[in-house]
């Protein structure tokens, strides 16, 4: 395949955690840190009632904001959902859908990560696709057969000209830190495995050439001392980063790293 460069994207999806005011507060301070970041993209994730505040900090900046979910219905009778409208209206470019907690925790299947996808699609909202295997999958050899499903029906009914509002970031579940840690980082060798893996499989399901286009994240125990390692991967275009985005220090280092 040939490869064009891509701009580099790195977003922080900072989960369960910060008050409004811890939020506004980081997102004021990551502001400052990486206003000299000219050669890559950098997106913030907070909760749902930080979103609107968050922006006011960063408007005008070279950091962009993002959601952690959305519903997949524009309006009506869905107590405590969110629409793809809503969340641009406070200045969201871009959501995460399909976050492996949300599948674990809250059931989401490939259907509904599909509509979620797809209405983001027609209200052009950026989606960060996130797919990824547990280690049981792992460890029985079934990795690949499981992430190319969870794209293939995740992606179902996408057309080639919508992928680019879609960004892949593959999030092995065994190395995404929780807080727990003994989880380990994928060696930058097996992410590079499996992002090619990623990208043969869009290349099948559309073609090279949009294939080539689309970046692919890696999530799960990035931090600022083996982000340089995974970013001079050839499949590797960015990182989703959870635990070691919530300190303004090491996400810049992380950002800055490579
Ligand atoms: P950690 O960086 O804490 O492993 O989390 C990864 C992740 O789930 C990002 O969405």
């Amino acid at each position: 395949m040939n490869m064009k460069k891509m701009v580099p994207l790195i977003a922080a999806n900072w989960k369960l955690n910060k008050t409004l005011e811890e939020a506004v507060d980081a997102a004021s301070m990551m502001k400052i840190m990486l206003s000299d970041v000219k050669d890559k993209e950098i997106l913030i994730c907070p909760p749902f009632i930080a979103l609107a505040q968050v922006y006011n900090v960063i408007k005008g900046s070279n950091i962009m904001l993002g959601a952690q979910d959305v519903f997949w219905e524009e309006k009506g009778a869905f107590t405590g959902e969110v629409s793809p409208m809503m969340l641009k209206d406070v200045g969201c470019s871009y959501v995460i859908i399909g976050h492996s907690e949300r599948r674990e925790y809250f059931k989401e299947t490939n259907e509904a990560v599909n509509k979620k996808v797809r209405l983001c699609i027609a209200d052009e909202l950026n989606a960060i696709l996130c797919v990824g295997e547990s280690f049981e999958q792992r460890q029985k050899k079934v990795h690949k057969d499981f992430v190319e499903k969870e794209l293939e029906e995740g992606l179902a009914r996408v057309k080639r000209e919508d992928m680019k509002h879609i960004t892949i970031a593959y999030e092995p579940i065994w190395a995404i830190s929780s807080g727990d840690p003994n989880h380990k980082p994928a060696t930058a060798k097996d992410a590079q495995e499996m992002h090619a893996f990623i990208r043969k499989t869009l290349a099948n399901m559309f073609d090279d050439k949009t294939a080539d286009s689309v970046r692919i994240l890696y999530g799960g125990s990035m931090k600022p001392d083996n982000v340089k390692e995974l970013m001079a991967k050839k499949d590797i275009n960015g990182g989703l980063v959870g635990g070691a985005s919530l300190e303004p220090e090491s996400f810049a280092r992380i950002v800055k790293g490579f």
